[in-house]
């Protein structure tokens, strides 16, 4: 670990660290938007499967194509090529992945915007100032450019404080936060009418569901969304790791954690929408499947919220804070990408390449923001339907074809002397050769 480009100072930092990449909006709003939009318990056991099977030994490869290069992901991928084709190759994949991280924090921001102006609005009903309230909680281009800068500022503050005491500090400090309140959560809603039949919908799969190619291709995208992949993410915050980590269990770690706060969020988000239903709120649409969309969370939990009384205005401010946060250990490494690559390529000191990048994402944001019908759903199908699994796909066929299996067995054997004699050893290589990239691709072919 370069001491100058710094680093994370700890295994537990790390791991927190890339657990906040990985656990954010796409866990605690995506996964339980798309269980209900995909028949419940069939799509999580599904999900499980793809996650551990697809998605970490994607995930693996791009670790270990940071630790190796000690870089950002171009200059990281360029230092495995071994001539002038494949270094243009490792650039645009490299320098794809950034910008896919750079297009994803745009609207990501706006989200996470979202959740701000829903954590703050029950201060406001506590106050009394109800018209503040109705405008936090109304979709409107100036709440919209308010809250999606006041997040950006957020994020571009901890970025500019560095890996150690910027990324790892404030993921320390915010993902056990983040655990502790969704346990919270989850014990309050078990305590309600309703909630019972909300975990039997979520925990029993109806197994007939589980082949359905639209569920196949969600939960393959949610996975690889939920983990970062394809975005440069994973392949900077692999090259902060120190060499005496053992990368297999690292990754196979963070990828537990992410799929159980996945679950978790399952947990709380499904079981609330049938105790909303039994205070009165409608949650089947016509067709008798459960109601989702990217509305889920705003409309049905602060419906669930208000009927509770005084006691839902600290639950929902809860809820809020607590996706405002998971937001937020995700945007700081969206942004680390583009910042190293600006550094480490361009010599741009650190602070002033994080503002400058921080605030060109903030004016992509404001353009969608201005034009939000056209542009909020073509770049997130931009970036995470086509860029992200493409992307993936690329850095699995670079590990699986260009860089030598004896290279990739020395970087593994980094912090992990007996992996040669491992299982992991004994399917990882193959996998990400044949099956990563095709299984990818087929998707992708579907998505298209
Ligand atoms: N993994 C994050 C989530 O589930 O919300 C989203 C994300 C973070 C995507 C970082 C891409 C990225 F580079």
């Amino acid at each position: 670990m370069s001491v100058s480009r710094g680093g994370f100072s700890s295994r537990m930092g790390f791991i927190l660290a890339a657990a906040g990449s990985a656990v954010g909006l796409g866990n605690i709003w995506g996964f339980p938007t798309q269980t209900a939009s995909n028949g419940g318990a069939a799509f999580v056991l599904v999900y499980l499967v793809l996650a551990f099977s697809l998605a970490y030994p994607a995930f693996m490869a791009e670790l270990l194509i940071g630790r190796y290069g000690q870089a950002n992901a171009v200059s990281s991928m360029q230092k495995m090529s071994r001539n002038l084709g494949q270094k243009r190759f490792a650039f645009l994949v490299g320098f794809g992945g950034i910008i896919c991280a750079s297009l994803i924090l745009s609207f990501y921001g706006i989200l996470a915007g979202w959740m701000m102006s829903f954590a703050i609005e029950p201060v406001t009903q506590l106050l009394g100032l109800t018209d503040t309230a109705t405008w936090l909680t109304t979709q409107s281009m100036s709440r919209d450019l308010l809250f999606t800068s006041l997040f950006m500022m957020l994020t571009i503050a901890i970025i500019r404080r560095g890996v150690e005491q910027g990324i790892e500090k404030w993921s320390k400090r915010l993902m056990p936060m983040l655990i502790g309140l969704l346990i919270l959560l989850i014990i309050y809603v078990f305590t309600l009418d309703g909630s019972k039949e909300g975990f039997k919908a979520y925990l029993n799969p109806d197994i007939s569901r589980v082949f359905e190619p639209n569920l196949l291709i969600s939960a393959l995208g949610q996975a690889f969304f939920s983990l970062s992949l394809g975005t440069s993410v994973m392949i900077i915050y692999g090259s902060y790791i120190s060499k005496k980590e053992n990368l297999v269990t690292l990754g196979a770690q963070v990828t537990l954690i992410d799929v159980s706060i996945a679950f978790l969020a399952g947990l709380l988000i499904i079981p609330s929408m049938y105790v909303a239903q039994s205070q009165g709120v409608a949650i089947f649409a016509d067709d008798g499947s459960l109601i989702s969309g990217p509305n889920l969370v705003f409309d049905v939990l602060p419906s669930l919220f208000n009927g509770m009384g005084a006691i839902g205005l600290f639950v929902g401010f809860g809820f809020f804070i607590l996706m405002s946060i998971a937001a937020l250990t995700s945007s700081i490494s969206m942004l680390e990408g583009p910042v190293s690559f600006a550094v480490e390529r361009h010599n741009l000191e650190r602070k002033n390449a994080t503002t400058l990048i921080g605030l060109g994402i903030l004016a992509l944001s404001t353009l969608i923001i201005f034009n939000f019908t056209t542009l909020f759903g073509m770049v997130i199908s931009i970036s995470t339907v086509y860029g992200q699994p493409l992307i993936a796909m690329l850095c699995c066929i670079f590990v699986g074809w260009i860089w030598h299996r004896s290279a990739v067995l020395t970087e593994i054997k980094e912090g992990n002397d007996t992996v040669e004699h491992s299982i992991f050893w004994k399917i990882w290589p193959w996998y990400t050769k044949f099956v990563c990239p095709s299984a990818i691709a087929i998707v992708f072919w579907h998505s298209l």
